[in-house]
């Protein structure tokens, strides 16, 4: 994972536990903590860090990593604030992921590994997203698109039915903004 992504799971943690425990965290897993935004780093370093706040914290991993996808994603539009159009609509937004800003991040990055998405759009408040990606982190797609639907300030749903986690070869996550469900 790129140094970018490690840089905002160090606050996230630290905002998280504190930065006593974050200190502590780095000292009993021998990580260094600070990382360089071009830098590669190993996907075992996140998940390790995840699943060590988990234990303190009692919150499972899977939802930390919602949290976090939640959390990353006004710090992307504060960094990269071009890649981002105010003035887009959350649906219009997702369906410029795959082509236009993970293809911008691969520019910034080249050996990113950014995931693969297809789409299908029924109606223009029917989204349905193919998520694919060998680390398998819907979790954090689906947080990512919790962030997204706050920034534009949208009322959606998700459904995820159909999951890598499940045995399917790609996820479905299905955005729909034509509910009455709140953003929680
Ligand atoms: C709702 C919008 C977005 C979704 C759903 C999304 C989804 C994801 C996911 C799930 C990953 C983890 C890698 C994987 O699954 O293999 C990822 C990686 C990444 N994304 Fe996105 N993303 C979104 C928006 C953005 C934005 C706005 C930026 C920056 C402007 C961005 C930059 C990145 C970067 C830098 C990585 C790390 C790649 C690496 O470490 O090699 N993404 N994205």
């Amino acid at each position: 994972m790129k140094g970018i992504v490690m840089n905002l799971l160090a606050e996230f943690v630290e905002q998280q536990l504190g930065m006593a425990a974050w200190n502590e965290l780095l000292s009993s897993t021998g990580y260094a903590g600070s990382y360089t935004s071009a830098e590669t780093y190993p996907d075992e370093e996140l998940l390790t860090l995840v699943q060590q706040v988990s234990q303190q914290t009692q919150i499972p991993v899977d939802d930390l990593i919602f949290q976090f996808g939640r959390f990353m994603f006004p710090e992307f539009v504060q960094r990269y604030p071009e890649l981002v159009n105010p003035s887009s609509e959350l649906i219009p937004f997702l369906l410029t992921i795959h082509d236009v800003i993970h293809v911008e991040v691969k520019k910034l990055y080249p050996d990113a590994q950014v995931p693969h998405f297809e789409y299908e759009q029924e109606n223009p408040h029917h989204l349905k997203m193919f998520y694919h990606s060998g680390r398998k982190l819907c979790r954090l797609a689906e947080g990512l698109v919790d962030g997204a639907a706050r920034h534009f300030d949208t009322t959606y749903s998700l459904e995820h039915e159909v999951c890598m986690h499940r045995g399917a070869s790609r996820c479905e996550l299905v955005v729909r903004t034509d509910t009455k469900i709140p953003v929680s």
